[in-house]
């Protein structure tokens, strides 16, 4: 007779045992795991609790301050924001190989950490949000890799922490539900995945601040409009694409020779296959002239029409 109460009682107590007083460090994605974690063990051992943020400069328009105004301000948790979105920029420049530049986001994302962590002191466990999934995906190393994603492992090797994965046992939509009854947002909790590599892999080929902004604010326009039609609890992720090809279009009296951008939204039941989604075209027709209006430097918009197979869902 299991119940999420149940869990959240026992994870409490176990936490607490196990942790006695020494203090714990977690790393926060800003996704809906860590964040889950966060609150968790906010709640069973309070300011024992130490989280690092890195901001990669790859999240999506508003997010660093979302994660911070909820998980510091409403939750109280105690979070180091790191800005580093120079940093990743830098190791990032010139190059354009998708699974490189994964391996470099990741990488990168773990140095920082670790400077970070080095820093503190008297820290003997580290949090993380892994689930169920991710224990079994990483246990079989048969199957073949189709894109690196770095959800587990990654730990810093010359740190020494015990680990602790309080999620460990769950599914995502357990995840999900144990965060609802943490008292965190719905929408927060309910989020469509987004990748650790972020924007990274959606700015196919090199990335640069000026492509990079084109693929933030045409996101936040499509996720705006995907709401309002109802539409956001129903696809399974959605998002802009900016394929990096600028086409001729015509503006005013005026030529102009700007970018595309591709919208990709898929229904799916756990991500390992997709179908595109049957946005009506009214929707569809309001965030085209939205983006072509209020993106700069965008002139053209088309809607991905493959399923996955023989497509993936993200782009890179
Ligand atoms: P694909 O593109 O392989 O994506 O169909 C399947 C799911 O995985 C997400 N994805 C990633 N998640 N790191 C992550 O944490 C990654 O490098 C990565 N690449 C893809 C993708 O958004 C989709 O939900």
């Amino acid at each position: 007779n299991w119940s999420m109460d149940d869990f959240i009682e026992m994870q409490i107590e176990h936490i607490r045992e196990v942790v006695g007083d020494k203090k714990v460090l977690l790393g926060l994605s800003g996704g809906v795991d860590s964040s889950v974690v966060g609150v968790l063990l906010h709640k069973a051992i309070g300011t024992q609790l130490t989280s690092i943020f890195v901001d990669h400069g790859l999240l999506r328009k508003n997010e660093a301050e979302q994660v911070m105004a909820s998980l510091s301000g409403k939750f109280g948790l105690n979070i180091i924001q790191v800005n580093a979105q120079k940093r990743f920029l830098d190791k990032l420049t010139g190059v354009s190989e998708p699974e490189q530049k994964r391996k470099i986001i990741g990488n990168e994302f773990i140095q920082v950490f670790n400077d970070e962590a080095q820093k503190l002191e008297g820290i003997d466990f580290l949090a993380q949000g892994t689930l169920y999934t991710d224990v079994i995906e990483s246990g079989t190393d048969t199957a073949q890799t189709i894109k690196s994603h770095h959800n587990v492992g990654g730990l810093p090797e010359d740190m020494h922490f015990q680990l602790i994965e309080p999620l460990r046992t769950l599914f995502k939509d357990e995840a999900r539900e144990l965060g609802e009854k943490l008292g965190m947002p719905h929408d927060l909790v309910w989020r469509q995945p987004f990748p650790g590599p972020g924007l990274g892999i959606r700015v196919i080929g090199e990335i640069t601040p000026e492509k990079l902004t084109i693929v933030r604010d045409s996101d936040a326009i499509l996720r705006e409009e995907i709401k309002k039609a109802g539409l956001d609890e129903t696809i399974w992720q959605y998002f802009t694409v900016l394929p990096g090809i600028r086409s001729v279009g015509v503006m005013g009296d005026g030529r102009t020779y700007d970018y595309t951008v591709g919208i990709r939204a898929v229904t799916s039941i756990d991500g390992m296959t997709a179908d595109f989604a049957r946005i009506p075209w009214g929707v569809l027709q309001d965030i085209s002239v939205r983006i072509v209006n209020e993106v700069d430097h965008v002139n053209r918009i088309v809607y991905d029409v493959t399923s996955k197979p023989p497509s993936t869902i993200e782009w890179e």
